[in-house]
């Protein structure tokens, strides 16, 4: 495990038996607007394929609650719902790839979010020997991401929740550990809208990137958790088929 502020919350850095089996490496990343159920897909994702989760907003509000120099540096740009600089993140995320429990793939989520992030990536995996399996996009539309992220409620782990779409079962308590849900500080109105603006003006570009890469992989993210996470656990699954073909 390398030396990170935080791992992204509830799914790492315990290491539990896959529900598939995996035979090699499964490197994965989950796209999407905020808001778009890439935190509740990648929970449920770990679990099927046993793989490690890196999920960048997770990294960077544990640093920011820790006080750490990352957190310093990223604490401004998040209240704001911009971006960390690329160079604040790049050596986190690569850093959390090359450690031993990524020696058999990964899950990440909310990275890269930037061409420079993409390429940064691109290029270390290359260097290793090592390639993306698929890019698991999510989509929704605007209007659902605001309806979702003001009714989104977190538990100190990580489990998200939603007041009326996957509600805890006891009011502002975690199902998993009985903690306090608390709501995330960029899930006001008027942040939202600035982390859809900045996700249209500067992840979007990641759509094409990977789809002229051949790696991108498309799903309706207006259906059910359950639905959404049926769909794309089996299109990871005959990734994995194929791979062994
Ligand atoms: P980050 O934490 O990654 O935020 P985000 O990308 O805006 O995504 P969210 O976590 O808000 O949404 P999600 O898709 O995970 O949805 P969720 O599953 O929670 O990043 C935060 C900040 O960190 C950024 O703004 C930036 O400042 C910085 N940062 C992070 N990475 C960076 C990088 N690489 N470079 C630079 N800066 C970076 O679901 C949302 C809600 O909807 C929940 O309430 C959930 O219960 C509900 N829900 C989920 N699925 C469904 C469904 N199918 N139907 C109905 N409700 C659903
Ligand atoms: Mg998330």
């Amino acid at each position: 495990m390398p030396d990170l502020p935080g791992t992204g919350g509830f799914a790492a850095p315990v290491r539990k038996e896959p529900a598939i089996a995996v035979v090699s490496e499964l490197n994965l990343i989950l796209v999407g607007p905020p808001g778009a159920g890439k935190g509740t897909q990648a929970e449920r994702l770990t679990e099927d394929f046993g793989l490690p989760y890196y999920a960048t907003g997770n990294i960077l509000r544990d640093a920011v609650a820790n006080g750490s120099e990352l957190g310093k540096q990223a604490k401004e740009h998040m209240d704001a719902g911009g971006l960390v600089p690329d160079d604040v993140i790049i050596g986190v995320i690569l850093e959390a790839i090359a450690s031993d429990e990524a020696a058999n793939g990964f899950l990440l989520d909310g990275f890269p979010r930037t061409v420079p992030q993409a390429d940064a990536l691109g290029e270390a995996l290359q260097q290793a020997g090592r390639k993306i399996s698929a890019v698991l996009l999510i989509d929704v539309p605007d209007e659902e991401v605001v309806r979702r992220l003001s009714g989104r409620r977190v538990s100190k782990s990580g489990r998200v929740y939603h007041v009326d779409f996957d509600p805890p079962k006891h009011p502002d308590r975690c199902d998993i550990d009985g903690s306090a849900l608390i709501q995330r500080d960029d899930d006001k109105p008027e942040t939202i809208r600035k982390r859809l603006a900045v996700y249209h003006d500067q992840t979007e570009p990641l759509v094409d990137y990977y789809e002229s890469r051949e790696l991108l992989r498309r799903f309706d993210g207006t259906r059910t958790p359950t639905e959404v996470h049926d769909h794309v656990r089996a299109t990871v699954a005959t990734l994995r088929l194929e791979d062994e073909l």
